[in-house]
C-alpha cells in the first residue's frame, strides 16, 4: 500500500516507447529487459571500451573504497543502450552497496523522491534514469539531498504548513540522461562527475559479442562476430539484439555456428541493412536526399519521418552523424555523400556548394560521377560530419 513500493514497481521497467514498426531503436524494450538481466557486467574490468571513464570511475571507487565513504554523485549522458544503466550496477556492485533504480517519469511530486531517499540504507546507489524527465519540485528537494544528505520536507497547506528537516544515509545518486543539455545547471553542477558516453568501435562491439556469445552458449566465428559487430550502429543494447536474432537464425536455418556467412543472411532476412541503419534511418536519409542539399531543421524533420525531434536528435543522429551520412550545418540537416552513395543515388551539384565556394565545375564534375573520391573535398566533409557541436543549434531552424 505504501507509495514507495508503487513507486519502486514502476520504476524498475524505465519507460520504453513502444514502436509501431519493427526498429532498431537502440532504446530498451520489454524483451532486451528480460535477457539483459544475466548478461549485463556487473564488474568494471568486463565492461568493455569507455576507456577514459573506466579509468575515472575505477579512481574514484578505490578512493571511496579506501576513505570508506560512499562514492561521488555520476551523472551518465548518451545514447540509449551504451551502457549507462550497466555502469550504475557496476558502481553498486564494485562498492558492495545496494541498488536501487527509478526514473525521471516516475518522480513527478516531491513526495515520489521523499519516499526513495527516506528508505536508502548508507552507501546505497540510487540509479535515476532518464533524469531530465523529473518533476521540477522533485530536482528542488535533490539538491540538498544531494549536498547535505538532507531532506527538506513540508508538512501541510497554507499558513499551518512547517518545513522540517530530516538527515538522509549518505548515498550515491547516478544519473543517466541522453543528453547533458537537457539537465539545469544547479543540478549538473551537484554531481562531481559529469560523463559521456561515445558510441563503440566495431573492434569493442565484436568483443561484446563475443562475450555475450559465451555466455548465450552459442557459437562464433571471429568472422561473424565481426559482421555482427559492423551493422550495430555502434551500440552494445543493438549487438546484442542482432546476435539473439542471429542465433535464432543460425539454430532454424543453419549448422547452429554463427559465421560470417550465416550473420550475413540472417541480419538479411531480418532487414538489418549494410550498414545497420533501419527503416527510420533509412526514410531520414532518404527525405534529406531528396532535399538535394537543401539544409532542414530538426523539427521539420521529425514530422516528416513521424518521430519526436528529441527522439530523432538523441536516438538516431549521432550514428548517422559518426558514420558521415549526415551533417549538421547552421541551417539545418543535409545529406553527406556518402548517404547518396548508400542508397545508390546521384550526388547532386548542390550538396557540395555549400561547403566550398570554390570550383563549382571541378564539384558538379565529380557529383556527376556519383562518387567523389577527391580528398579535399571530402576531408572537409567529413569534418563538418564529425563536429557536432562545431555548430550553433539552429535556433529557429525547424520551420
Ligand atoms: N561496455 C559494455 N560492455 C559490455 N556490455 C555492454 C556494455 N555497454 C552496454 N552493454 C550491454 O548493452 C545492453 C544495454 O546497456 P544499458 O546499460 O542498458 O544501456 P543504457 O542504460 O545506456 O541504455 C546491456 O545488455 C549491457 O549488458
Ligand atoms: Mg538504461
Amino acid at each position: 500500500m505504501s507509495p514507495r513500493r508503487e513507486i519502486l514497481a514502476n520504476s524498475d521497467s524505465p519507460v520504453a516507447e513502444e514502436a509501431a514498426e519493427p526498429r532498431l531503436d537502440p532504446g530498451s524494450f520489454e524483451d532486451d529487459r528480460a535477457f539483459e538481466v544475466g548478461i549485463r557486467p556487473k564488474r568494471l574490468a568486463d565492461f568493455v571500451g569507455q576507456h577514459s571513464l573506466r579509468e575515472k570511475l575505477e579512481i574514484i571507487l578505490e578512493a571511496a573504497r579506501r576513505r570508506d565513504q560512499p562514492v561521488d554523485h555520476v551523472l551518465f549522458a548518451g545514447p540509449p543502450g551504451l551502457g549507462k544503466t550497466t555502469l550504475a550496477g557496476i558502481m553498486a556492485c564494485e562498492m558492495g552497496a545496494g541498488l536501487r533504480i527509478t526514473s525521471g517519469p516516475a518522480l513527478v511530486r516531491s513526495g515520489d523522491v521523499a519516499a526513495i531517499l527516506t528508505d536508502l540504507q548508507l552507501g546505497d546507489v540510487l540509479f535515476i534514469d532518464e533524469i531530465h524527465r523529473m518533476g521540477r519540485a522533485v530536482e528542488e528537494l535533490l539538491y540538498p539531498a544531494m549536498e547535505d544528505f538532507q531532506l527538506d520536507i513540508v508538512l501541510g497547506r497554507g499558513p499551518t504548513a512547517r518545513s522540517i528537516r530530516l538527515d538522509l544515509p549518505k548515498f550515491t545518486l547516478v544519473g543517466a540522461t541522453t543528453r547533458t543539455g537537457l539537465i539545469t545547471g544547479p543540478l549538473r553542477d551537484r554531481f562531481g562527475i559529469v560523463a559521456r558516453l561515445e558510441l563503440y568501435s566495431e573492434a569493442e562491439l565484436e568483443q561484446i559479442v563475443r562475450r555475450t556469445g559465451v555466455l548465450f552458449g552459442v557459437e562464433l566465428t571471429p568472422g561473424g562476430a565481426s559482421e555482427i559487430a559492423r551493422r550495430s550502429r555502434g551500440t552494445p543494447r543493438l549487438a546484442i539484439r542482432l546476435l539473439r536474432r542471429v542465433r535464432d537464425f543460425v539454430e532454424v536455418r543453419g549448422e547452429g555456428v554463427i559465421t560470417e556467412d550465416a550473420a550475413r543472411e540472417g541480419l538479411t532476412v531480418f532487414g538489418v541493412d549494410e550498414l545497420g541503419l533501419d527503416g527510420l534511418d533509412l526514410r531520414i536519409l532518404n527525405i534529406l536526399c531528396d532535399l538535394a542539399g537543401r539544409p532542414v531543421g530538426l523539427s521539420t524533420l521529425a514530422v516528416s519521418v513521424g518521430e519526436e525531434p528529441e527522439t530523432v536528435e538523441d536516438v538516431y543522429e549521432p550514428f548517422l552523424l559518426q558514420a558521415g551520412l549526415i551533417m549538421r550545418t547552421p541551417r539545418g540537416r543535409v545529406a553527406a555523400p556518402r548517404a547518396y552513395e548508400h542508397l545508390g543515388l546521384e550526388i547532386p551539384a548542390q550538396s557540395l556548394s555549400f561547403v566550398s565556394a570554390g570550383d563549382p565545375d571541378h564539384l558538379a564534375a565529380m557529383s556527376s560521377r556519383g562518387r567523389p573520391r577527391s580528398g579535399a573535398v571530402q576531408d572537409v566533409l567529413f569534418a563538418a560530419a564529425s563536429d557536432e557541436d562545431g555548430f550553433p543549434e539552429e535556433p529557429g531552424s525547424g520551420d
